[in-house]
């Protein structure tokens, strides 16, 4: 299975993906964990994403194909993959379709976390992570059993930087002029399910598990 998950900031797609990829065996490609891993290590990529990702601004679309294209060639993608953040302009996704033509395989469902914008402040700002593995937690919803210590490593959980009500603003304005017309383009192809990603967790776990039988 050749998956994308589509959605706003705080609309649950790095909470979903774990579940799916366990489920399905899939190898999950966050364009967003991958650019945080390389500013952190300040690689020449991370320096050049940082600024945009600072400002809540899309990174261009060369540098998060390039990162894709890289990624999707592991061993351990081939039989299936989810994408989480990615494709989220209308060029990286005719981009991936080339990517994927070449190899004779494409998508064959977006997840659609669609959901109210008012909802996603609350959800962004109590959002705690652990950096390495890039599990989440929230200080009201999925709260750690330690606060601000991972369940898994008992290592320190910390804040993400863009996670202020400020570069939100950005991130969704960047999310419906730039991102929206890419649910529009998978529409077109008839593989796109919307889930209703203002209910919890558990009940958005089984939509997609129908979405996917
Ligand atoms: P990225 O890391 O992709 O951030 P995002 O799209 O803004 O999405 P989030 O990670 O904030 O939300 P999520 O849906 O994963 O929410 P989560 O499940 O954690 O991108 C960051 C930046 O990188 C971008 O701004 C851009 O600069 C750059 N970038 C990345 N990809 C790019 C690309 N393709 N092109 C160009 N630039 C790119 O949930 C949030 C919180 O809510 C958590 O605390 C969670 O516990 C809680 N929660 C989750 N689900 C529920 C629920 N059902 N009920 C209650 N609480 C819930
Ligand atoms: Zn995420």
């Amino acid at each position: 299975r050749r998956l994308i998950l589509i959605g706003p900031p705080g609309s649950g797609k790095g909470t979903q993906s774990p579940i799916i990829k366990d489920e399905y065996c899939l190898c999950h490609l966050a364009t967003g964990d991958m650019l945080r891993a390389a500013v952190a290590a300040k690689t020449p990529l991370g320096l050049r994403a940082k600024e945009a990702m600072d400002k809540g601004e899309l990174v261009s679309d060369d540098l998060v194909v390039g990162i894709i294209d890289e990624a999707m060639k592991k061993p351990s993608c081939q039989k299936g993959f989810i994408l989480d953040g990615f494709p989220r302009t209308v060029i990286q996704a005719e981009k991936l379709d080339q990517m994927l033509e070449k190899q004779g395989t494409k998508i064959d469902k977006v997840l659609n976390f669609a959901i109210d914008d008012a909802i996603l402040e609350e959800r962004i700002t109590g959002r705690w992570i652990h950096p390495s593995s890039g599990r989440s937690y929230h200080s009201k919803f999925a709260p750690p059993k330690v606060p601000g210590i991972d369940d898994v490593t008992g290592e320190p959980l910390i804040h993400r930087e863009d996670d202020t009500p400020a570069v939100l603003k950005s991130r969704l304005e960047a999310f419906h002029k730039q991102t929206e017309p890419v649910i529009n383009y998978y529409t077109k192809k008839g593989i796109v399910s919307n889930l209703h990603a203002e209910k919890t967790p558990e009940e958005i776990r089984e939509e997609i598990a129908k979405a996917l039988k």
